[in-house]
């Protein structure tokens, strides 16, 4: 059975194009980019020019404000645990539906007594509630102060407007890092305009490779390194460098941006398609987050009707060919359930699940899962025909 991947969200094919790109240096250049012989030299140039003529170029910022890491979570571990550590940082604001590796991180420090964690109260959606955020900010005013909110959110689709909680962090003097795993290569990033101090990136969400990404540093932040040992990324995260990583993130990035506008019509129209027609054929079915024309075009989380199978609903899903991701707000069995759900919607009944598309993904295939979704929920669509 031909396979539906509805699942973007969580990991993207790699593109083949990126491939390619990579390729030689797994099979030529294998040289280690610390040695100063020509084999060293060829693979330095390849990260540098990957740093400068593409990251920094499209992010319009300067090379030595990325790091390359091993993806977001390193990024953001490190984002949080050095501000606390050589920043002073005494307060850290964040969310409760923050992806884990901005959450726990947090807690954790917060439990070791590193800073004191506030978490921001949030609207019905996911959005943060601004005014909270501005009496948190004015509560610890000078004091070492880092909000960590990221930009969309990857269960829900919900994205903030990062200008509008830079500026609020700027006006109170307090560091502003942002969980942009899930916009990097789907939205554009002028950092000369924008005010935020750190992102983070992860390679694989936009069709290149797993286990390389990046935190961008505004110059002047100061963080020091995580990870010590060489003096590998400028003495800011030691170990021999993941040098195919790093090229085919560059490269994935540069096909991301060199066609955006595109693929953020033709995903988008794809959501809405998606979106519109649960809307009208599966009755009771509600979005949860925002899902309208701000939220991020690849996400779109759907809550369905309780129907006693709810359990069962993404394996069934799974047996039909459609991959796609679960989260309900209860635990129940192996299944942890999701912090986001139970924080924003914990009385929630019926499954979540949620659709994630990419530039691959196709009309015909949403149309497939709707026709898969319709089969599986038959009882409840014909018990609201017959109450009509
Ligand atoms: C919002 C967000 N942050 C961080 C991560 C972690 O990134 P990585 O898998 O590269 O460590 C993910 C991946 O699922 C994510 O969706």
């Amino acid at each position: 059975m031909t396979k539906i991947y509805l699942d973007n969200a969580a990991t993207t094919p790699l593109d083949p194009e990126v491939f390619d790109a990579m390729v030689p240096y797994m099979k030529e250049h294998f040289g280690n980019p610390s040695a100063i012989h020509g084999f060293g030299r060829r693979t330095r140039a390849a990260i540098e020019q990957a740093r400068r003529s593409v990251v920094s170029a499209l992010l319009n910022c300067t090379p030595s404000e990325i790091i390359f890491t091993s993806g977001g979570t390193e990024a953001d571990n490190m984002a949080l645990e050095c501000s606390v550590r050589d920043l002073g940082v005494k307060h850290i604001i964040s969310s409760r539906i923050e992806h884990h590796a901005v959450e726990l991180t947090a807690e954790a420090i917060g439990h070791d007594g590193g800073a004191q964690v506030h978490w921001v109260r949030l609207h019905a959606d996911g959005q943060p509630d601004l005014a909270h955020l501005e009496e948190l900010l004015k509560a610890t005013q000078g004091q070492g102060v880092l909000v960590s909110l990221m930009h969309a959110n990857n269960e829900l689709g919900t994205r903030i407007d990062l200008t509008a909680v830079g500026g609020l962090c700027r006006r109170y003097g307090a560091l502003f890092h942002s969980d942009t795993v899930q916009t990097m290569g789907h939205y554009r990033f002028d950092m000369e305009k924008l005010p935020v101090d750190l992102l983070t990136c992860a390679a694989h969400k936009f069709h290149g490779p797993k286990g390389i990404g990046f935190l961008y540093m505004r110059n002047g932040v100061g963080l020091k390194p995580l990870i010590l040992g060489g003096s590998q990324e400028r003495n800011m995260r030691a170990g021999t460098e993941n040098l195919y990583g790093i090229v085919g993130l560059a490269k994935a990035m540069e096909v991301a941006y060199r066609d955006l506008d595109e693929h953020i019509h033709h995903v988008s129209g794809l959501k809405a398609h998606m979106k519109q027609r649960l809307k009208a054929e599966i009755p009771g079915v509600s979005f949860n987050g925002d899902s309208g024309p701000e939220s991020l075009y690849t996400v779109l989380s759907v809550n369905f009707p309780e129907d006693g199978k709810s359990e069962m609903l993404l394996y069934n899903l799974d047996i039909e060919g459609v991959a796609c991701s679960g989260g309900s707000a209860c635990s129940s069995g192996s299944n942890k359930g999701s912090h986001v759900m139970a924080a924003l919607y914990p009385d929630q009944t019926g499954a979540n699940l949620r659709f994630s598309f990419s530039r691959y993904t196709t009309k015909d295939e949403i149309d497939r899962t709707l026709e898969v979704l319709k089969r599986v929920f038959e009882p409840v669509i014909a018990g609201a025909r017959v109450k009509a």
